[in-house]
């Protein structure tokens, strides 16, 4: 492909772009690294439901979802985000589309047996564990209501399994800030209803994928909705650039968190930086780039077959390893989420990728992943995208299971083995690059780090 093009170095004086992206000055600090939980899980399989039911989902694929047990010691990246006058610490996600968070008197669910959707108990607030800002109720009237209240509705996880988790609640339209860009007319979502396993650090999530992931139904009861009358919009950043308030892209440059703060848990502040409107100038490229399209998807909206941004989707080309030379996964969905810790490949990607460690990483379904000594030697990884060869920092391809160091897992987990899977890029692949979203012509940029 021709897609790459060599660059001279960044320190060249007055350059306004690399590539296809300018430079921003709208660069904002991300605010913390939480620890790893279950507060927000991808639960890619159930998409081919997902769009036609959200809460219901019917069809095929039911028993596939990506395990909620989540490892030790991984993280997820948060942002400041200010919501009539207050800030608040959101999980920044560009695996979703919702900005979403709990209302100071929502009610924390428990099922009683998942297999029975409206058979919950409800539990103290604290059970779902969000951080410490509740949407102060009192605030709402700053909001302008959609038509119909309670239609706002998402759910991770399958229904009839025990990681079910869901949010409901109502959809206003109102002035949403991210350092000085504030949205005047986003669509936010004060959640009443949850049954949530959070990290007590977030205060909710703020989604940065297409308008086809959003979660808004034109009925009142989250058991009536579905296809037709899923109301998809624009999610905050695709608004921002919609009203003209910034140019149309966004770019995250995650910053890589030690061994140490992985195993201890810890809250790690300034780890990396989201910029509205295009690239970093703080951090280190090497000229090494790559664009490719976003893969689109086909839903049902209003008994209309429209195609529309999901996730950020491509497709990887090759992952190169010892040992990977039988595996071609040239037609497999992938996207690029920074909700996710880790990377979801195909099966026998995971499998072999797991073998070539020394010692060999073993499966353990429990912890959702390869299992190796922490000291064990780590094969180096690259992935092909668009023809451009990324590889991983190999410290980024292990990370700690247990607070001793004795324990690792091997970041390169199962992701599914079906066509109809979608694998996922998650942190650990951010963490060597810095990916630039282009909301306006459904691109995404992906720049290859220096060493750091
Ligand atoms: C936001 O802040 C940046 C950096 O300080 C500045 O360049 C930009 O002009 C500001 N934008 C607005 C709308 O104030
Ligand atoms: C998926 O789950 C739903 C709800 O439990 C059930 O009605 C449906 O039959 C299941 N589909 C398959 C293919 O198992
Ligand atoms: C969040 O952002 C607001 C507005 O920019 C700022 O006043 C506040 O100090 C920030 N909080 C943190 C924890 O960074
Ligand atoms: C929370 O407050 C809102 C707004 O006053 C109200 O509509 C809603 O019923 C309340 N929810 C609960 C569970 O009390
Ligand atoms: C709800 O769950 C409880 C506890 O498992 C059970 O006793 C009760 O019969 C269930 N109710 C319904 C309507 O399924
Ligand atoms: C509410 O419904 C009315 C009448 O159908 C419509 O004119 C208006 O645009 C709707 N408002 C919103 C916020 O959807
Ligand atoms: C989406 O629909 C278009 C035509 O509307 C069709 O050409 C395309 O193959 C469909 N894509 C998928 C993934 O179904
Ligand atoms: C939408 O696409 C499905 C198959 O993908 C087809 O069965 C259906 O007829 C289409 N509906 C419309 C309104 O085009
Ligand atoms: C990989 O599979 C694709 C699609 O099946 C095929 O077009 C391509 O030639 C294969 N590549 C190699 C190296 O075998
Ligand atoms: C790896 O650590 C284990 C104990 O956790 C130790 O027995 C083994 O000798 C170490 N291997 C190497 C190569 O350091
Ligand atoms: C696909 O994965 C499932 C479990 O995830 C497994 O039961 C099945 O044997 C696998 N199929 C193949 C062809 O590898
Ligand atoms: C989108 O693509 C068009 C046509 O190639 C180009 O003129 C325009 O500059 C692009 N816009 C952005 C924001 O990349």
């Amino acid at each position: 492909m021709n897609a790459l093009l060599a660059l001279a170095p960044l320190a060249v004086a007055a350059a306004t772009s690399v590539g296809p992206v300018p430079f921003s000055d709208h660069v904002l600090p991300i605010t913390s690294k939480v620890p790893r939980s279950n507060a927000k899980t991808q639960s890619l399989k159930d998409y081919m439901y997902w769009a036609s039911s959200c809460f219901y989902p019917p069809g095929e694929g039911n028993g596939t979802q990506v395990s909620l047990d989540a490892p030790y010691g991984g993280s997820q990246y948060t942002v400041n985000v200010t919501i009539a006058g207050e800030d608040y610490n959101l999980i920044l996600d560009t695996g979703s589309s919702d900005l979403w968070l709990p209302a100071s008197n929502f009610s924390c669910l428990l099922a009683a047996n998942p297999m029975i959707l409206a058979n919950y108990t409800k539990e103290p607030q604290s059970v779902c564990e969000f951080g410490s800002n509740l949407f102060n109720i009192s605030d709402i009237g700053e909001f302008m209501p959609l038509n119909y209240t309670n239609n706002f509705n998402i759910s991770y996880g399958v229904q009839g399994y025990s990681d079910l988790q869901f949010a409901t609640g109502s959809s206003y339209i109102g002035a949403v800030g991210i350092g000085n860009l504030t949205v005047p007319n986003a669509q936010l979502n004060i959640v009443y209803n949850a049954e949530f396993f959070g990290n007590n650090v977030s205060d909710g999530l703020i989604g940065f994928a297409g308008p086809g992931l959003t979660s808004v139904f034109a009925t009142a009861n989250p058991m009536n909705d579905s296809a037709a009358n899923y109301e998809p919009y624009l999610p905050w950043f695709y608004q921002a650039a919609e009203d003209g308030l910034v140019a149309p892209y966004f770019s995250l440059a995650l910053n890589r968190p030690t061994f140490a703060d992985q195993e201890t848990s810890d809250v790690v502040y300034d780890l990396g930086y989201l910029v509205l409107g295009g690239l970093p100038k703080c951090i280190e490229l090497t000229g090494k780039y790559v664009t490719v399209p976003n893969h689109d998807f086909n839903e049902t909206v209003n008994g209309q077959n429209v195609t529309l941004p999901l996730w950020w989707t491509t497709t990887v080309d090759e992952w190169t390893f010892a040992g990977s030379d039988a595996i071609n996964t040239t037609t497999e969905l992938i996207i690029l989420d920074s909700g996710t810790f880790n990377v979801y490949a195909p099966n026998a990607v995971a499998e072999a990728y797991a073998n070539a460690f020394s010692p060999p990483g073993v499966y353990n379904a429990s912890e959702g992943g390869y299992v190796v000594p922490c000291n064990a030697t780590v094969p180096p990884l690259s992935v092909t995208i668009g023809g451009v060869e990324f590889p991983f920092d190999q410290r980024d391809l292990i990370f700690p299971l247990t607070a001793n160091g004795e324990y690792c897992l091997s970041t390169v987990t199962n992701g599914g083995n079906t066509t109809s899977d979608v694998y996922i890029l998650g942190d650990k692949f951010f963490n060597s690059a810095v990916i630039a979203f282009n909301v306006e012509n459904d691109t995404m940029t992906i720049y290859e780090r220096k060493c750091y």
